[in-house]
């Protein structure tokens, strides 16, 4: 019997760590609330140093971050971006801005993040760039797809929207290739409603990520006094978060180490309480790679069919909890089909997107809600013997 819950448990919950309405305050009184101010430049150094990049630039959202990318990559008509399929749509929609075209690869079964041993068959005279994802903040195989963008001459950039806190080998995600982008989304580990950065791993795209990040200007030399006035020199757009977000950012960043160790710990106990059910053989739990160092950002499950995970969404949801799906897999959506295409079969990521079911997790989530979660997925195996 599982007892009925009063209220909706959501899938997530924005978290303040602490002194992020002082910081707003703060930045109104301070007199500045458009971007590229006090608030911003502490949050990019922290990030900057944090991550090992030779710069950081704050943006509106990890979307932004990657049209930045793109414009940087000079990604244009004829090109091709080898990418995932099983992602979010603004790692294609930012190539697809430009006018290149996603060829979309398989996943890995157990990372569910590129298969890295299928990039080179899909590798085209046009080929520009490699985007990988790396899904729930687990790292793609990052030395073999270095290898293979060295071999090949190719561009890489990391969506790590879900990345920060987590590192390969010692690199945090988004520092590997020679551009990365993170979200800090209200459903990301380090939030700001919405907000992102692009991180710039490689100095030769320094001077243009400041110009095209504001509006195809040289501002930012003019609000350094190292211009008389500001003029219109490249392609761009508004890619700056304001000032009010940057603070509440600052504040959440100054949390960081706190704020991934609570949602580790949340996401360890719905791993040890999971076990036994992965033993029976009843679901599969996600997957730590060796020289990885977790972040803790999604908790997924993925059960043995398409109907058993939908039968279980909606027990959960009949019991008051919002657990959901992810992606639908973008080479066969509407704008997958018209502006991309897949070079390798595809059944990994269909039969994943199919099968996977994210838990509510946030960064101060309580035990008594996980242990309902666990008990509504217990209910659901027993009542199916
Ligand atoms: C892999 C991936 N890339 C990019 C994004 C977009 O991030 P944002 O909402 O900050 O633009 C998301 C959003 O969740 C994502 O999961």
């Amino acid at each position: 019997m599982i007892t009925p819950l009063k209220r909706l448990i959501p899938f997530n919950k924005p978290y303040m760590s602490g002194k992020e309405l002082e910081y707003m305050v703060r930045a109104y009184i301070g007199g500045q609330l458009s971007g590229n101010g006090q608030f911003t430049r502490h949050c990019q150094e922290i990030l900057t140093k944090k991550l090992g990049a030779k710069g950081v630039l704050l943006t509106h959202s990890c979307t932004a971050a990657m049209e930045m990318a793109a414009i940087l990559f000079n990604a244009t008509f004829g090109d091709e971006i080898i990418m995932p399929s099983f992602t979010f749509v603004s790692t294609a929609n930012a190539f697809v801005l430009r006018g290149a075209t996603p060829v979309f690869i398989d996943i890995r079964a157990d990372t569910l993040n590129i298969n890295e041993s299928l990039i080179e068959g899909a590798i085209t005279e046009k080929t520009k760039a490699i985007a990988v994802v790396h899904y729930a903040g687990v790292p793609c195989e990052m030395d073999e797809i270095c290898r293979i963008a060295n071999k090949h001459g190719l561009l890489l950039l990391e969506d790590a929207a879900q990345g920060i806190q987590a590192s390969y080998k010692g690199r945090p995600l988004g520092s590997i290739g020679q551009l990365g982008a993170i979200s800090f989304h209200e459903t990301k580990n380090i939030i700001s409603g919405e907000g992102g950065a692009l991180v710039i791993n490689d100095s030769s795209y320094l001077t243009r990520a400041e110009i095209v990040w504001e509006k195809g200007t040289n501002r930012v030399n003019f609000n350094k006094g190292e211009v008389a006035k500001y003029t219109w020199l490249d392609i761009g757009s508004s890619y700056l978060p304001s000032e009010i977000t940057s603070a509440f950012l600052l504040a959440q960043l100054e949390s960081a180490e706190t704020l991934t160790a609570r949602r580790l710990t949340s996401w360890y106990f719905y791993h040890d309480k999971l076990e036994k059910y992965e033993e029976k053989q009843l679901l599969r739990r996600p997957i730590i790679p060796p020289h990885y160092s977790p972040n803790g950002h999604i908790y997924y499950i993925i059960l043995p069919s398409h109907q058993e995970r939908d039968e279980l969404l909606k027990l959960l949801l009949e019991n008051n909890i919002l657990a959901v799906f992810h992606y639908i897999p973008l080479h066969s959506s509407p704008a997958g089909l018209h502006f991309g295409r897949t070079a390798t079969d595809m059944s990994i990521t269909d039969d994943m997107s199919n099968r996977l079911i994210r838990l509510p997790l946030w960064n101060d989530i309580d035990e008594d809600i996980m242990n309902k979660v666990i008990q509504v997925i217990e209910h659901y195996f027993n009542t199916k013997k």
